[in-house]
């Protein structure tokens, strides 16, 4: 759905894209997660057009909307009509009601009167707006306002949906519902593509997430795949307890003594299985073992902090 490929823009000095390669497939819930600054809200103003990177290759739907340095404008128009979009800082029209607010929105995409009325009252339905579908937006909460942003953005049933930091300044419940919509969006056949500096916002409702750090991915694949890889090149932390003493000599595996029948044991994989068979053949028993998985939180830090 968006293939984007060695991006860059710089403004002036400051390297905001440096040969950004990305893909977002069809069906996916994709976090697009990197600290402040990192070139996210960059990202995402070139794949919309709405800033001219100098090089790379952007793709939407399978169609090259950028290349050479410049947009092809027909193709880009296009994909255009298949997205909806939610800016990082946008506005809305604090005199108007919701209901206005959409229909207008409706109207500029040319729906007629009938079909407006209809979609109009189907996203206030799913954002949870409708009974406030005549007050005015200026009196609205944070999440009121998110939502009814996000409701813009679906007002003419995009296939993707590319919302730049939409759960930034909700409170728990406003994120937990808006984790709610983004999933039933995923139900309804849609592609998302949203971006956050903050974990919580990318767990639990993303399939995929990609880690932008300093106008480079660093990663992108599933949480669980991201773990693993992680946990194999930090290795196995392996915490062990036996009933007596227990010699390491003929092992590889880092191994710190804590007490005389505790240890700390680093090794390059799950070695859980080897080390059974180390305390067994010396006749000792476990008392415990386990391995301590990182937290994401450690993951996604190792990976913001990592040297370019
Ligand atoms: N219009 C601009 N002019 C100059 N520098 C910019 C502009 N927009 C963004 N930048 C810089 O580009 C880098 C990436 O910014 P941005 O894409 O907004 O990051 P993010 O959305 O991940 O916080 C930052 O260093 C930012 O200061
Ligand atoms: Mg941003």
């Amino acid at each position: 759905m968006i293939e984007i490929e060695n991006l860059v823009k710089n403004y002036g000095d400051v390297k905001a894209l440096d040969g950004l390669t990305l893909t977002v497939k069809e069906g996916q819930i994709y976090g697009f997660l990197g600290p402040n600054g990192a070139g996210k809200s960059t990202t995402i103003l070139s794949t919309l057009g709405l800033i001219n990177p100098q090089a790379g290759r952007i793709s939407l739907f399978g169609r090259e909307v950028f290349a050479g340095g410049r947009y092809r404008e027909a193709e880009l128009v296009r994909a255009k009509k298949r997205i909806g979009y939610m800016p990082e800082h946008a506005t809305l029209w604090d005199f108007l009601t919701p209901m206005q607010t959409l229909d207008i929105i409706g109207e500029s995409f040319g729906m007629s009167k009938g079909e407006r009325a209809k979609r109009v009252r189907e996203l206030l339905e799913l954002l949870n707006l409708w009974e406030v579908r005549n007050k005015k937006v200026g009196k609205f909460s944070k999440g009121m306002k998110q939502r009814l942003l996000l409701a813009q953005a679906l007002v003419q049933s995009p296939d993707l949906l590319i919302l730049d930091e939409p759960m930034t300044g909700l409170d728990p419940k406003g994120i937990a519902e808006f984790k709610d919509i983004i999933r039933e969006q995923k139900k309804a056949g849609k592609t998302v593509f949203f971006s956050s500096h903050i974990l919580a916002h990318v767990e639990e409702v993303c399939d995929t997430v990609g880690v932008i750090v300093r106008g480079q991915l660093r990663v992108e694949d599933s949480i669980e795949n991201i773990k693993n890889q992680f946990l194999k090149k930090a290795g196995y932390l392996i915490l062990l307890e036996t009933d007596r003493p227990i010699s390491f000599e003929d092992v590889d595996w880092e191994v710190e003594r804590v007490s005389p029948t505790k240890y700390k044991i680093k090794a390059p994989g799950d070695v859980r299985p080897e080390i059974n068979d180390v305390v067994w053949k010396q006749g000792a028993k476990i008392l415990q073992l386990m391995v301590r998985v990182p937290s994401l939180e450690e993951v996604f830090l190792s990976l913001v902090e990592e040297k370019g």
